[in-house]
């Protein structure tokens, strides 16, 4: 087991009705608050009227219309002018995890004399950041248990993962009811999305029983979890589980001690919405068997050989290569199964911009150096055999 040096000091209040809570949660950040939204879906399901009844005794400026893998220009861009402009003492974001990536963008950049792109791109490193409480009403990206953003630049096609421990919130409210309006495609895509942080965890060279274990508890309570939200959208129970998984999926703790994978997936879906704009999970879910086939090596067959006996309750007494082989076709079947385009040309993408994604990947990505090292050349037959 590797030494390791964990902590995540965010505060979670989960369950129905813990939003009562939050006049006292804000009270001690000031009275200055910025509220970050998305769309509009915090209005429909009529929270955002909750927030500013329970916040009246508050100084409240809006940053609203923050997009889908949020952008930099116009969203941290405005975010930070209005902390400065107002002197915002804290920030609510509402919404799901782009609004709450953005936010923390925002955070940093509002301490922050200069571009708030030199922090993104580590040019710089931040010394401070707002405090961030949020709200989170989409259960996917495990935003609100980590300190990470992605934020896109729709310029030079870039979405980079900003990783800064000063961007933990301080404090997440986790109530489920709040993603019974989640759709039906959004809801998928949060099932893909956290069940692949978990593989990035689990497809590695050092692990332990233990956080295998964790994992596999984690992949199998989305599946069962994730079928029963999309059954029944209402039904507390499953978005309640579905809830808390992904906000344990990303934040490390189902790998404590384990060397890392380098997360490829993730690497290769943010260029794809890096170019394209897509659905995050939608992508992931559409390059993961790919990428497993292309990866699947001598070296490698013990991972798959324990993943599809575990997760898919395949015959371990088969041929090693046959339960790996299996395994990558279930993982297929299942995203399938629960309706996601498999295919990167149902979402929209072709073939004409592959070499430019591969090359932006291999350069920016790092992944020669991931657990099943990948080059351009890997990265791009990835790609096509996506299509
Ligand atoms: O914009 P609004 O109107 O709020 O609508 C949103 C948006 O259109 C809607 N929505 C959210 N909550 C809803 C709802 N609709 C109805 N009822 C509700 N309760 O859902 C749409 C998608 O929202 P978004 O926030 O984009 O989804 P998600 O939470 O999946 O976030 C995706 C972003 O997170 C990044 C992704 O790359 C992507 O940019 N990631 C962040 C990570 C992190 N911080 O740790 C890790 C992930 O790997 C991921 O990369
Ligand atoms: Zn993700």
């Amino acid at each position: 087991m590797r030494n390791f040096d964990y902590c995540t000091p965010t505060r979670l209040l989960f369950g129905k009705g813990v939003i009562a809570q939050l006049p006292a949660v804000m009270k001690p950040f000031g009275k200055r608050i910025l509220l970050t939204y998305g769309g509009g879906s915090i209005k429909k399901i009529g929270l955002y009227q909750q927030v500013l009844e329970l916040l009246k005794d508050f100084e409240i400026v809006e940053c609203p219309g923050i997009q889908p893998n949020p952008k930099y220009d116009p969203s941290v861009l405005l975010g930070v002018r209005l902390c400065k402009e107002h002197k915002v003492d804290a920030i609510l974001s509402v919404g799901g995890g782009s609004v709450l990536d953005c936010s923390k963008a925002i955070a940093a950049g509002a301490c922050y004399d200069g571009d708030p792109w030199d922090l993104i791109s580590y040019k710089v490193k931040a010394k401070a950041a707002l405090p961030i409480v949020d709200i989170i009403t989409l259960a996917a990206t495990g935003s609100e248990y980590d300190c990470g953003g992605v934020i896109s630049r729709t310029d030079t096609n870039d979405k980079i993962g900003y990783i800064d421990p000063l961007l933990f919130p301080a404090v997440s409210l986790l109530d489920p009811t709040y993603t019974f309006t989640v759709s039906p495609k959004q809801t998928r895509a949060g099932i893909a999305d956290a069940i692949n942080h978990v593989i990035e965890q689990y497809f590695t060279g050092e692990t332990t029983l233990l956080t295998d274990g964790l994992c596999e508890s984690t992949i199998l309570s989305l599946m069962d979890s994730g079928r029963k939200c999309l059954a029944n959208p209402e039904d507390y129970e499953a978005r309640a589980e579905m809830m808390l998984c992904c906000s344990l999926a990303c934040n490390d703790i189902l790998s404590l001690g384990n060397s890392s994978s380098g997360w490829p997936c993730h690497s290769i879906e943010h260029a794809l919405s890096g170019f394209y704009d897509i659905t995050h999970g939608e992508g992931l879910a559409i390059i993961t068997p790919p990428w497993m086939r292309h990866i699947l090596s001598e070296r490698t067959l013990p991972r798959f050989v324990k993943f599809g006996t575990r997760i898919f309750g395949i015959d371990a007494a088969l041929d090693p290569w046959e339960i790996a082989r299996k395994a990558i076709d279930e993982t297929h079947r299942f995203f399938e199964g629960i309706g996601i385009p498999m295919h990167l040309r149902e979402v929209g993408i072709d073939d004409s911009r592959i070499d430019e994604m591969a090359h932006h990947i291999a350069v920016n990505e790092g992944l020669e150096k991931a657990w099943a090292p990948l080059s351009e050349r890997d990265i791009r037959e990835i790609l096509i055999a996506s299509l």
